[in-house]
């Protein structure tokens, strides 16, 4: 019988184990494949012990369940892979064991499950021989060749109740309540959490934001009787002219900067202008959490499914993807070259400025 390996990279989020069980339920009823899982992303395939036998019948109920029962690890670069030797962290480039391991285990197929760096991962892992699919991951909804990530709807539903609970405490006591959400460079989760928690005022990274415009905003308000207003700040978001704000630097590239701290500079700065009473919410890793929502079961479903019939067809080096209503496919190469940016004149933006929020411009 032939057989997949299937592992989980990068930050979770919710909708992993549907994509699991996605790959595991349709090869053993569609495509007659064993699967193997690999433990904590390619970690799994560079230290012995981490794999084991999965089946319809070992995952069972994970469908709602957050998190990944494969673990994961955003630290598992076969390229760059930290090993102590001599008591000494010492970078390596063990990308060939990741491909003996593989032909140890008598896989045929790879399916990795991550964001952009897994991604970019299984590229330059392809390059050299691995059969490896993707599919993407992230609660931030920032690769670009799909129209979704699965686990972003998630997050947006976690931030949107998040906002209704904070409404009905600001509005008692007349308080402003600053929300950091997360999204890393982009203003997704923002944006839609935003409008669909009743936001007044939504800053994301695409628009630099001007905090006197965040101000007369919510001074308009309670001039007009609601003294109270929600504003929700991407974590990447910054002030027109201003940097981003990093709690970490965490290693070296872009991507590895820890964002945060722009919720607390934007609420101290509302207080000081308005005199109001202001109260910051860091919404942190509780948006990667619980239990995906419908959408996103459907759509990990939909993903894992695709994901395994490529790997039967030998179609490698591919990431699938979701381009309106069809799951399709795009080489690996092309998924992963920018993040996906809210565009300025996205419809959302729009009708978010339609209707009165204040984008901080
Ligand atoms: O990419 C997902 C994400 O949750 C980002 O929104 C956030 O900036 C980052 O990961 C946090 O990473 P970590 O889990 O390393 O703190």
């Amino acid at each position: 019988m032939p057989r997949v390996g299937v592992l989980t990279g990068g930050g979770d989020c919710p909708g992993l184990n549907a994509v699991i069980r996605g790959v595991v339920k349709s090869a053993d009823t569609k495509y007659g494949w064993e699967v193997i899982g690999i433990e904590d992303s390619f970690e799994g395939l560079i230290l012995p012990g981490k794999t084991r036998r999965v089946t319809p019948y070992s995952i069972r109920g994970i469908l709602p369940q957050g998190g990944t029962i494969l673990h994961s690890s955003n630290r598992a670069n076969p390229f760059e892979y930290p090993a102590t030797v001599d008591g000494e962290t010492v970078v390596r480039d063990v990308s060939r064991t990741v491909i003996e391991r593989f032909k140890e285990l008598e896989l045929d197929g790879l399916v990795a499950i991550g964001g952009d760096g897994t991604n970019r991962l299984a590229g330059r892992l392809f390059e050299m021989g691995l059969p490896v699919v993707g599919v993407p991951k992230t609660i931030d909804n920032d690769i670009r060749a799909t129209d979704v990530t699965f686990g972003f709807n998630s997050a947006v539903t976690t931030a949107m109740e998040a906002l209704d609970k904070l409404h009905t405490t600001a509005a008692s006591h007349h308080r402003v309540m600053v929300v950091e959400v997360m999204g890393r460079y982009t203003g997704w989760i923002a944006l839609e959490s935003g409008i669909a928690g009743g936001a007044d005022v939504i800053l994301i990274p695409e628009i630099p934001f001007e905090i006197d415009a965040v101000c007369r905003k919510i001074l308009t308000r309670a001039e007009r009787g609601s003294h109270f207003s929600i504003v929700v700040v991407a974590e990447g978001s910054r002030p027109k002219g201003g940097q981003v704000s990093v709690v970490a630097s965490g290693g070296k590239g872009k991507g590895m900067e820890r964002l945060g701290g722009i919720g607390q500079k934007v609420g101290d700065q509302i207080g000081e202008s308005t005199g109001m009473d202001v109260r910051v919410t860091v919404l942190g890793h509780i948006q990667r959490g619980g239990s995906p929502t419908a959408f996103d079961r459907i759509l990990a479903t939909r993903f894992g499914s695709k994901a395994m019939s490529l790997v039967s067809r030998g179609e490698f080096g591919r990431m699938v993807c979701l381009r309106g209503q069809e799951i399709t496919s795009v080489p690996i190469k092309e998924a992963i070259t920018d993040y996906k940016w809210v565009p300025l004149d996205s419809g959302l933006i729009l009708t978010a400025e339609a209707i009165g929020i204040s984008m901080g411009r």
